[in-house]
């Protein structure tokens, strides 16, 4: 047992017997070879290319090699003992354009990895859409465009049609709040804007791309099981004054209720709408489409918001503030997994979400090498701990919760904040593209052996004759 094991014992009990066990990335972020076999620019490749947008002007060129790399990274997702990968596909590999002819040779190359991951005993779940909008469709509006989310659509069928023979497990869009919110509000991701009408609009349209992939993946793959995939955090007023009260209230809806009240089929919250104060590019029948059933809600889970009002401030005016005694990761995000559980249990009790996976739930520490090789990380070991037993605690509540992909297998290009933030099981050196499991990787190994061999037990104890 690792020296942290003891004080975290874990409640294994309460994972189900064939909970998913699993790691995630995306395409950008750890594939490099942008201009191989035929790929285009994507709104990430010219935002980062833009001097002083991405922390020491970093870029996706190489980034983790994984798109000559993937066998050897598979290797590390088995020695993981990982049963479930969640990955992307990038749209300006399979069609350039945006729109247009389909490229082939990107096709082949997600055919390659779907084909290696499942004669690994891995399950892929496959997102569409992890932000890398082809910069050709960007140059013609992008995301405030309502065709953008029609040609998603049409880029998800393709996919779907060549894949949907091995892959079940689909989602739509990766946190539409960041492509929404941070990319065309607050200007620190592609493209780049801080425009609230095209924020707001952007954000319909990303929605609405959302059920028509629903839609377009099940015509294409009718085993298809499909979700989206949002991330969240808790919001709590910092003090018990009604102004802060209020602001918690405005926080949560701009990053919570705004993303699943529609899908949900409750329209988009009318407070949110007064606030904004943006006509929506409304259609008869989009919120219908919008709330396409779907098989499963992915979480995205890394840190709780505690806020006072901030009337001077930008939409929608909430400052987060720092709680003292809540430890901060190397994101400077709060650490607590409390929230985890809230967020759970908030899609279980009031959104009645049936099936949940957190698709991504991990940590940023500044890790080193030890002069033997070896990368110990006691910080990112003990958050995935504590977020495991937030799930654990979160089961025993009856949340439908089938699995979690750890954020992240690899440390890679961490999009404005380049490749210094590490959120990786293993370490990656850029330089030679050396991959070294970490402690928490080794934990997390462990912990997964732990609850196989415990299933194994029960089975056999169950037995006729045992
Ligand atoms: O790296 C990102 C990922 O692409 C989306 N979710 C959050 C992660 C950590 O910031």
């Amino acid at each position: 047992m690792s020296e942290s094991a003891a004080p975290h014992a874990l409640d294994l009990a309460a994972f189900p017997a064939d909970f998913t066990w699993g790691t995630a990335t995306s395409a950008y972020q750890i594939e490099g070879a942008v201009a191989e076999d035929g790929r285009a620019p994507s709104i990430w490749d010219t935002f980062s290319h833009t001097p002083g947008r991405v922390d020491n002007d970093d870029h996706g060129d190489v980034a983790c090699d994984h798109y000559h790399r993937w066998p050897e990274d598979i290797v590390l997702m088995k020695e993981l003992g990982t049963d479930g990968y969640r990955m992307s596909v990038a749209w300006p590999r399979v069609l350039p354009g945006g729109d247009g002819p389909v490229n082939p040779a990107g096709l082949d190359f997600y055919d390659r990895l779907v084909d290696g991951l499942l004669a690994a005993g891995i399950t892929p779940s496959v997102t569409l859409y992890h932000w890398d909008l082809p910069q050709a469709l960007q140059d013609r509006g992008g995301w405030t465009r309502r065709d953008t989310a029609e040609h998603l659509a049409a880029y998800a069928s393709v996919v779907a049609e060549r894949l949907g023979d091995r892959v079940t497990r689909w989602a739509t869009l990766n946190e539409p709040l960041c492509s929404g919110w941070i990319g065309h509000l607050e200007g620190r991701m592609a493209p780049g804007l801080t425009d609230l009408t095209a924020a707001v609009r952007a954000s319909y349209h990303l929605l609405l791309a959302h059920g028509l992939a629903v839609q377009a993946v099940r015509a294409a793959a009718p085993g298809a099981r499909i979700g989206l995939v949002t991330n969240h955090s808790t919001v709590e007023p910092a003090t018990a004054r009604p102004e802060d009260a209020a602001a918690a209230v405005r926080l949560d809806g701009h990053t919570n209720r705004w993303w699943l009240d529609p899908v949900y089929g409750r329209g988009f919250p009318a407070d949110m709408r007064e606030l904004y104060g943006v006509e929506l590019p409304e259609r008869p029948g989009d919120l219908e489409v919008m709330a396409s059933p779907t098989d499963w809600h992915g979480l995205n889970y890394y840190f709780p918001s505690v806020v006072v009002d901030d009337p001077d401030g930008p939409v929608p005016y909430a400052r987060e503030v720092k709680v003292p005694g809540v430890p901060r990761s190397g994101m400077d995000w709060p650490v607590d997994a409390a929230g985890l559980e809230g967020m759970l249990m908030r899609l279980t009790d009031d959104y009645g979400v049936r099936r949940i996976y957190v698709t991504e739930n991990g940590s940023a520490y500044p890790d080193t090498v030890a002069p033997d090789g070896s990368v110990h990380d006691p910080e990112r070991t003990r958050y995935l701990e504590d977020h495991l037993a937030a799930c654990a605690r979160a089961l025993r509540k009856g949340a439908p919760l089938a699995g979690y992909y750890a954020w992240s297998l690899l440390d890679n290009f961490e999009w404005a904040y380049g490749y210094d933030k590490r959120f990786g099981l293993v370490h990656v050196d850029y330089a030679t593209q050396k991959r070294t499991m970490k402690s928490s990787g080794r934990r997390y190994a462990e912990i997964i052996r732990a609850h196989r061999n415990a299933v194994s037990a029960a089975v056999g104890a169950a037995r006729p004759g045992a």
